[in-house]
């Protein structure tokens, strides 16, 4: 039954309350797009079929992901870097992720490389927004910044999964000291939640365990709008502006939450191409699947996200950069590579162009893996690249 196929969503700006009339008026069967809003395994679309009332729930969430906040709505605290989560995770999808002119900044003071690090007053976020009168950080004391780091705006379809792995999985990879000295460690990213340490599934340098927690995170610093307080240290649930908090209702946020743990996982492309397999195999025997291990399990079975979601130091000696409890500089999160077709331009600071500039911008541990992938014949390079544009 594919009468009921509308076009795809595509980007647009403010469009959803559209696309919400557009759903109820033709109302197709589920696993079909419904008006502009992707279906079921389509890219945007959510993880499994949904039920009248939770589509309902999850087109809430996603118009409250897509607006357009505004000053009235407590929009800045009163910096911010956008007016909407859509912003900068758009492309090619709602939800998807941001280029490099959308990346965010943090800055820290490390001696001049010396060290140590520290964080000025305020903390690493480097606000991209602010009104005139509101002088920026940087310019209340210029001196003190002395290392940047930028951070590219990531894809989230399929966070929920990510969400759910299980702890046990991620740790069970771990490897602190090497001890099968294949010159690869792997840590967990452990977080203090009131003197509980968590698992870090999300950011660049793993440092926020749960998807609720990045939602409360990125209202407060993208958007800085304060979110209900589920006693839970991330975001901010009360600033100083007059706008009465929390700003983002109690109901916005399930709703959210809701649209971000339902957006499904990017599609594989499924090529039939004995290359890709054959790329596939070079993927593993060449060491890239050491760290980009191919699937994970969470509760509802393996998750395919390619990563396996330990901090690694991939950076070149001498790399100064933002330093994190549990995170020294250059360790980075192993970031998941499905949908990594659609999500150039790569790496944590948006410096890889493409996929191979990305692999040849692998060090540290992943030095002797970027040397194998360097020896190999220019056929199977190709190949090794062609089965990373299939997942
Ligand atoms: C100004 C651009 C920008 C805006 C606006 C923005 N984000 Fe992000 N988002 C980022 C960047 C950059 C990161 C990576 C940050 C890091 O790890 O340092 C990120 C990471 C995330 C992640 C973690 C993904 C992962 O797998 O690690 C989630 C979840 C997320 N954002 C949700 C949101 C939500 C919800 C909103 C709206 C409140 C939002 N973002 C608004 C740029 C943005
Ligand atoms: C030691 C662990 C490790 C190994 C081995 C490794 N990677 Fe990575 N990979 C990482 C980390 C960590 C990053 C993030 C680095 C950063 O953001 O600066 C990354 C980033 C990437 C990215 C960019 C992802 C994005 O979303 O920006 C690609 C593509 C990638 N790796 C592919 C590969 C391939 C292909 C191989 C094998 C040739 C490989 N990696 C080997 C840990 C590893």
């Amino acid at each position: 039954m594919n009468i009921l196929r509308f076009q795809r969503w595509s980007i647009g700006l403010g469009s959803t309350s559209l696309c919400v009339a557009a759903v109820w008026a033709f109302v197709p069967p589920q696993g079909q797009g419904q008006g502009d809003i992707p279906g079921v395994g389509e890219l945007g679309g959510p993880t499994r079929p949904l039920n009248p009332q939770e589509m309902a729930q999850w087109l809430r969430g996603r118009a409250v992901f897509d607006r357009n906040f505004h000053k009235s709505d407590g929009l800045g605290n009163p910096e911010m870097n956008a007016d909407s989560c859509r912003a900068c995770h758009q492309d090619p999808v709602m939800g998807g992720a941001g280029g490099l002119e959308l990346n965010v900044s943090r800055f820290g003071n490390d001696n001049g490389g010396a060290g140590p690090f520290t964080d000025l007053t305020g903390g690493q976020g480097l606000s991209k927004m602010r009104p005139p009168y509101v002088g920026g950080r940087e310019e209340h004391d210029p001196t003190t910044a002395d290392v940047f780091e930028q951070r590219q705006t990531p894809s989230i379809l399929g966070a929920g999964l990510l969400d759910e792995i299980f702890d046990a999985a991620i740790l069970a990879n771990e490897d602190p000291s090497d001890t099968n000295t294949d010159g690869i460690y792997g840590v967990a990213r452990l977080i203090d939640v009131g003197g509980i340490p968590e698992v870090g599934h999300f950011g660049w340098k793993g440092q926020i365990p749960h998807l609720g927690d990045f939602i409360r995170d990125a209202m407060a610093g993208e958007c800085g709008m304060t979110t209900p307080d589920n006693g839970r240290p991330f975001g901010q649930s009360t600033d100083t502006d007059a706008v009465a908090d929390p700003e983002l209702s109690p109901g916005e946020f399930l709703e959210v939450h809701f649209f971000l743990l339902l957006l499904g996982p990017p599609p594989r492309g499924g090529s039939n191409d004995p290359a890709v397999a054959q790329g596939e195999a070079l993927f593993t025997s060449i060491g890239c699947a050491t760290c980009h291990i191919p699937s994970m399990l969470g509760p509802n079975g393996p998750v395919p996200l390619y990563s396996n979601l330990l901090l690694h130091n991939v950076m070149p000696g001498g790399f100064r950069g933002m330093v994190e409890p549990g995170a020294p500089a250059g360790f980075f999160q192993t970031p998941p590579l499905w949908g990594i077709r659609h999500t150039a331009p790569y790496l944590h600071d948006g410096r890889g162009e493409d996929l191979t500039g990305a692999i040849l911008a692998h060090f540290g541990e992943a030095d002797q893996v970027r040397q194998n992938f360097e020896a190999l014949t220019a056929p199977e390079k190709e190949a090794l690249i062609l089965f990373l544009e299939d997942l």
